[in-house]
């Protein structure tokens, strides 16, 4: 079956869901998302969208705290598009329908670690669903914009795939569309489109432990690589210091750990060792209030030094009527977990949150290959560098999905030629599905070898370690698919491998701490004049 279109959009988190609204002013779009529609890293985002919106912040001070948390490697330029376009995308938002949480007819500001103004828009505790909420409703209204749930983007058709191109430049070689599974019918269909936007968003599945949802198994960057585009930045994996610890782990493998925001550590939440005593001030004059890099770090020491398993975030000194009146999504998941958290002290541990590098674009969200766009966490932009800044990730998505959408216009308008004609689907020689107990135990095995050697401190020896099982089960899972008919899970496992490669490849290029990137090896920063992107290419794609 063959699907021909104007734009598709891989994915319906915000960024995806954005970028479909403003290019349907001018064109057809698809939008095709692996699970319902509003299942996505977004719909469990807490604390806001941060923005320069108090006339006593400024520009110039939201541009400085994203390049101080950026450890040196953000883009001057960059940020300051992602800086300045903000405040309008917020109204946008709101134009849109997403209501956000008001005080005293005023937009409520938060504040975040890193932050040296409270400027987190939000709604509540849960910002992140309020906005899927709004985007969807009024995409719902719009008549050229076809969203196909439970549809999961196998790979991407492109010019060299389909002419069989060799010897010749990758870059600027078109995209025209994907290869997808309906996971109903499970046929795959072939969508062509003259504009393609993967909005697949992260790859937080990779990791053992982690505070995203089960659909954030890295598949754009992985189709991505795959198809011969260029990617950045991957080792500096963010790990959100605080996820509500679980004594008995998690219940099901790729069940998300529960996130305690920043914005409670924002809020006045004091972290304690499991005897009760405070230790940030050993670690960062700004205490709890530093950026994630450095509090995620101070945790995971203070656990390995005293051999425990979690520590705490206190938040009792506060009052409860307003506790539950800023955070009742996570007044309420905790009281369920038996943690009154008025009264009691919440056990927390790091969790892998957020991917700071992924598909290199420019500044209209531009891939290496024409027709080619990629927003919101699946891309590099060159925002966050070597740390992400909290909360500039929903602000990211909108931006540059918004500026990905005017490029579009302009692309589409020079658009001359006709789509090649695009071969069937090949699944010659694949037999059943009857392997799927070795696909969930490949899964596991990533999972804890990312966990165990590639997490927040690495070594040489740990990254050889961890290169050699991921190359083994790369041999495996290429074999099994290969033999195996397509299916979810297989496609999945893949995406999983392909990721685990590209950040285990990254970091062992990375030779210096930096932000996330933190070593035994090298502990210390390069000098600024010899620091750089981590580019990889897959040159055979
Ligand atoms: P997502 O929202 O993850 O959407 C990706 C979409 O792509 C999904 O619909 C998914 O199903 C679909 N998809 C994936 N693969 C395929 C495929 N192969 N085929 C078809 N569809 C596919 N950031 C902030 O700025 N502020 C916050 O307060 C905040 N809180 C967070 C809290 C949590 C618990 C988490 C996990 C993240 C949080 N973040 C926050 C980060 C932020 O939510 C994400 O980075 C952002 O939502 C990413 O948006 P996105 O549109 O790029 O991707
Ligand atoms: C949080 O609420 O702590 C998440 C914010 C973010 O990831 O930016």
């Amino acid at each position: 079956m063959e699907i021909k279109t104007d734009v598709l959009v891989i994915g319906s988190g915000i960024a995806g869901l954005f970028a479909a609204h403003e290019i349907s002013k001018y064109a057809d779009v698809i939008v095709v998302t692996k699970k319902d529609k509003n299942e996505s890293n977004t719909n469990y985002a807490q604390g806001g969208i941060a923005s320069v919106i108090d006339p006593e912040d400024s520009f110039d001070k939201h541009i400085e705290d994203t390049l101080k948390a950026g450890a040196g490697l953000c883009k001057r330029d960059i940020v300051e598009i992602l800086v300045t376009d903000g405040p309008d995308r917020i109204n946008d938002l709101i134009r849109i329908g997403t209501e956000f949480t008001k005080k005293n007819g005023k937009l409520d500001l938060a504040k975040e670690g890193g932050h040296s103004m409270a400027r987190i828009v939000h709604a509540k505790d849960l910002t992140g669903k309020e906005i899927e909420r709004a985007l969807i409703a009024k995409l719902n209204t719009i008549k050229n914009v076809k969203i196909i749930e439970n549809t999961l983007a196998i790979d991407l058709i492109t010019e060299h795939n389909i002419k069989k191109l060799k010897n010749e430049p990758l870059n600027n070689r078109n995209c025209w569309g994907a290869f997808v599974l309906d996971c109903n019918s499970m046929d795959v269909i072939k969508i062509a489109a003259k504009v393609t936007v993967l909005a697949t968003g992260g790859l937080g599945q990779v990791y053992l432990h982690t505070t995203n949802p089960s659909i954030a198994t890295g598949d754009g960057f992985a189709m991505a690589y795959r198809s011969g585009a260029k990617i950045g930045n991957m080792e500096f994996i963010q790990f959100h210091p605080t996820s509500l610890y679980r004594a008995n782990g998690n219940e099901s493998y790729n069940n998300p750990s529960f996130l305690i925001s920043e914005a409670v550590r924002g809020f006045g939440g004091i972290l304690r060792t499991i005897d009760g005593k405070e230790f940030m001030t050993k670690y960062d004059s700004r205490k709890e209030l530093a950026p994630r890099d450095i509090v995620a770090r101070a945790i995971d020491n203070e656990l390995k030094v005293r051999g425990e398993e979690f520590v705490y975030l206190d938040i009792t000194h506060k009052d409860k009527e307003e506790i539950i009146e800023h955070f009742p999504n996570i007044y309420n998941e905790c009281l369920k977990k038996g943690i009154d958290i008025s009264k009691d002290f919440i056990p927390v541990v790091p969790a892998a949150h957020y991917a700071c590098g992924g598909v290199a674009v420019d500044e209209f969200a531009r891939t290496s290959l024409k027709g080619l766009y990629a927003c919101g966490e699946v891309s590099m932009t060159g925002v966050h560098g070597a740390n992400r800044l909290a909360s500039n990730s929903l602000l990211e998505a909108v931006v540059f999905a918004h500026r990905a959408a005017k490029d579009i216009k302009i692309f589409l308008k020079n658009y001359s030629h006709s789509f090649p004609d695009i071969p069937e689907w090949d699944d010659l020689g694949a037999l059943s599905y009857d392997e799927k107990i070795l696909i969930s135990h490949s899964i596991k095995e990533v999972r804890q070898i990312m966990w165990d050697y590639v997490g927040i401190v690495r070594s040489n020896q740990r990254l050889d370690r961890a290169a050699r099982r991921i190359h083994n089960i790369f041999v495996e899972t290429e074999d099994l698919y290969k033999r195996t008919k397509i299916f979810e899970d297989i496609l999945e496992l893949r995406n999983i491998v392909a990721c685990a490669h590209m950040i285990i490849k990254s970091a062992k290029l990375r030779k210096e701490s930096r932000g996330l990137h933190y070593t035994l090896d090298y502990p210390n920063q390069l000098s600024d004049s010899k620091i750089k992107d981590t580019i990889l290419q897959n040159l055979n794609p």
